[in-house]
């Protein structure tokens, strides 16, 4: 047997597992020494990080590596000398094939989509960045390909890996504050931008390909510090916003303790869209079908800039006490707990919980939880199925900054605002000519 078919084998078993079928050992299908080749997309900023982590597991070898600025391609070609090099993932993907076994996409919001769809596509199991998409249809779409193929996902969010998390999931399932009514979280950050279009432009560096970084977006003149690196965030066509950004960090704890679904409404509370910029502060307010953990319906509201953290009064937070910067609050029929961002959970009223237990777990490895389903061996906390549907209701938030103080009714099973249908065209990007990718 080929080395090739032996690590498609154990790819596409290892999903079937994940997915609760009963299989034949998947180490039994590879030889032992057989590792995973992984194919890394976006290579600068977290992607490096990203390329670290994964490359960490003895069962990997980096195969190829993919950036659109070359400079940053050599940089990481440095570490990884035996590693193909590309500026085009697309052409990544398709010529490598099969000597290639999975997929990690870290690039800016709007290219996770595109990337991992056209992983996928071919076959590929995905890591791939938060939040997953950078619209709602495109999230809907990953988790359905996941979910048809069987592919072995995981979306980045670390922190949901970290023991504060975990052991707060467990305490709130375990019934420690009663059903849950309402949950606050926030973040200082201001990935927002209000000013107005720009009106000078730059020349492109010289090191980086302007047409694969804009990607599926609308092409654009060049303007330093706007986009490459990293403040692409602030911009509507390309970052999500801060709710996009760092909410999917915060909220990824009570959306999952809470076994939460899809939203009824989402109103947001913003200053009136500028065609630029996300909002440089928000509040956006969610309704949700209740679950085993919550009361009839949940209510989630977020607040990010400087309108966080949001004043907490009657909530059961003790008076005074100094909040977290990043954070949530869940508010519960018999008590509240707060939670930090990635820190212990707290619980008030603090005498009535003095020696409410805390779960002792294990530490867990994000990355290689990933890499290790992809081999055959377990599987993912944060697959598409999950992130999908997480990654849906924030977005859902950001099409709402667009409409502020308007209710959007949202309709799940049709994708689709039933009270809105000029929002309903913010749900999907149509790609520019040259960019389109089956399946979105
Ligand atoms: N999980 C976390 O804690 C965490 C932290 C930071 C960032 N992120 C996520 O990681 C992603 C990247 O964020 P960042 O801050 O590193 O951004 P960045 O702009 O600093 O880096 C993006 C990298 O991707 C490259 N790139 C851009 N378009 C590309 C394309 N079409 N093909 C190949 N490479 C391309 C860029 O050249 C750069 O090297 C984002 O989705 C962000 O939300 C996650």
């Amino acid at each position: 047997m080929s080395r090739t078919i032996q690590r498609r084998q154990f790819v596409k078993a290892s999903a079937t597992i994940a997915a609760g079928s009963i299989l034949p050992s998947l180490t039994q299908a590879c030889s032992p020494n057989a590792r995973l080749r992984t194919a890394h997309v976006g290579v600068g900023g977290m992607g490096g990080a990203d390329l670290k982590s994964v490359s960490s597991h003895t069962g990997v070898e980096v195969a190829a590596l993919c950036d659109v600025d070359a400079n940053i391609l050599k940089a990481a070609a440095a570490t990884f000398p035996n590693a193909r090099t590309f500026r085009d993932y697309r052409e990544m993907i398709s010529t490598l094939g099969d000597t290639i076994d999975a997929v990690v996409v870290s690039t800016p919001d709007h290219t996770h989509a595109p990337a991992a769809m056209t992983a996928m596509n071919h076959d590929k199991p995905v890591y791939c960045q938060k939040p997953l998409t950078h619209e709602v249809f495109e999230a809907r779409q990953l988790r359905l390909i996941a979910q048809k193929k069987e592919l072995v996902t995981q979306m980045g969010i670390q922190a949901s890996a970290g023991l504060p998390y975990r052991r707060a999931t467990q305490m709130i399932q375990g019934g420690v504050i009663g059903k849950v009514s309402r949950v606050l979280a926030w973040s200082y950050k201001n990935w927002g931008y209000d000013g107005p279009t720009f009106s000078s432009f730059d020349n492109v560096p010289a090191s980086l390909d302007w047409n694969l970084w804009i990607g599926t977006a609308a092409m654009r003149p060049y303007k330093k510090g706007v986009y490459h690196q990293g403040t692409w965030r602030k911009q509507i066509d390309f970052g999500t916003g801060t709710l996009g950004d760092m909410g999917v960090h915060i909220f990824d704890t009570p959306y999952r303790a809470l076994a939460l679904t899809h939203p009824n409404w989402v109103r947001t509370s913003c200053r009136k869209p500028t065609g630029v910029g996300h909002p440089e502060k928000n509040v956006v307010e969610y309704e949700f079908p209740g679950t085993p953990y919550t009361t009839d319906t949940m209510r989630w509201t977020w607040y990010d800039g400087a309108d966080a953290p949001p004043a907490m009064d009657g909530l059961g937070v003790p008076e005074g006490l100094k909040l977290p910067n990043q954070g949530a609050l869940f508010v519960g029929e018999d008590g509240t707990m707060l939670l930090p961002h990635s820190s212990e959970p707290q619980l008030f009223p603090e005498d009535k919980f003095k020696s409410a237990a805390r779960p002792d777990l294990e530490p867990r490895n994000h990355y290689h939880q990933w890499v290790d389903a992809c081999m055959g061996t377990g599987k993912t906390s944060s697959p598409f199925g999950y992130a999908g549907p997480l990654t849906e209701a924030l977005l859902l938030g950001v099409v709402a900054n667009r409409f502020p103080g308007k209710k959007l009714m949202w309709n799940a099973d049709n994708l689709n605002i039933t009270n809105m249908p000029e929002a309903n065209v913010l749900l999907k990007r149509t790609a520019r000519d040259g960019f389109q990718i089956a399946g979105l």
